[in-house]
């Protein structure tokens, strides 16, 4: 696994550089095959997405690209907790990708139906390496306390799940959320944490820098074994980090 850093001074510089490498990964892609990529939730995705809606509309081959999530909550589309909405209002509308390329988690359904018909349409569409789908590209967040995806510490069984995608609840909220597992999210080909904020400033120290019980928090157990990891910060999440990392 190939990790790296990098820390940006403002949430504009690293939305440019993210959509940089995006658009590089997709240029890459042979004729005939798609881009896959798994987008994450919450509000640091929104201003990435409203920036690349702005700047990256006519830089990214968008018919290439198929979109999924890493992880939804059980809501309907038209709810303002909806990930797929913040994406839709933010980014998929304001680019001309197809319809047929947005493949969202209805979390309209019954979660556990939803989580077993979404993991076949992920094996539909999203070639398999060791029979698990690759994704080329998954988005992930960072909670304060530990989650990544809807994967919450104390549920790291999530990481030796056979399932591509599991119902998880919120543990504060105690909403449904239905989540990729860690199995799935370690055979990406590139995975990129997106963190921004001093609310996640120790977290980001306890994690990359391995402290306390770093162990026991899910995002420290997101290691694509065959593929890149890489952490994107904006200072004032990456303030607490020892200065060799920086
Ligand atoms: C979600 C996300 C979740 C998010 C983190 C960070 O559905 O909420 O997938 O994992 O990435 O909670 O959220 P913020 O970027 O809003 O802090």
């Amino acid at each position: 696994m190939e990790q790296s850093y990098r820390i940006f001074n403002s949430i504009d510089e690293l939305s440019q550089f993210f959509a940089e490498k995006l658009a590089s990964l997709v240029k890459e892609i042979p004729p005939g095959r798609f881009f896959s990529i798994a987008l994450s939730g919450g509000s640091t995705p929104r201003l990435v997405f409203k920036y690349m809606a702005s700047n990256f509309r006519d830089r990214i081959d968008w018919q290439k690209v198929l979109v999924f999530w890493g992880d939804e909550r059980c809501v309907a589309p038209e709810s303002d907790e909806s990930n797929f909405r913040m994406a839709k209002e933010s980014l998929l509308e304001h680019v001309p990708i197809p319809a047929n390329n947005i493949f969202r988690i209805k979390g309209e359904a019954d979660p556990n139906v939803e989580a077993d018909r979404y993991a076949e349409a992920v094996r539909q569409h999203v070639p398999s390496t060791l029979n698990i789908p690759q994704f080329d590209f998954i988005m992930l967040g960072l909670g304060e306390d530990g989650h990544t995806a809807s994967m919450f510490p104390g549920n790291l069984h999530l990481f030796s799940s056979d399932k591509l995608f599991e119902v998880t609840e919120n543990p504060n909220t105690k909403q449904k959320r239905i989540t990729a597992t860690g199995k799935m999210i370690n055979q990406a080909r590139h995975v990129v944490f997106l963190v921004t904020g001093e609310s996640k400033a120790e977290m980001v120290s306890c994690i990359i820098e391995r402290k306390d019980d770093w162990q026991k928090l899910p995002a420290s157990k997101i290691h694509p074994e065959n593929g890149e990891l890489l952490w994107l910060l904006d200072d004032r999440a990456a303030m607490k980090l020892n200065v060799f990392i920086r």
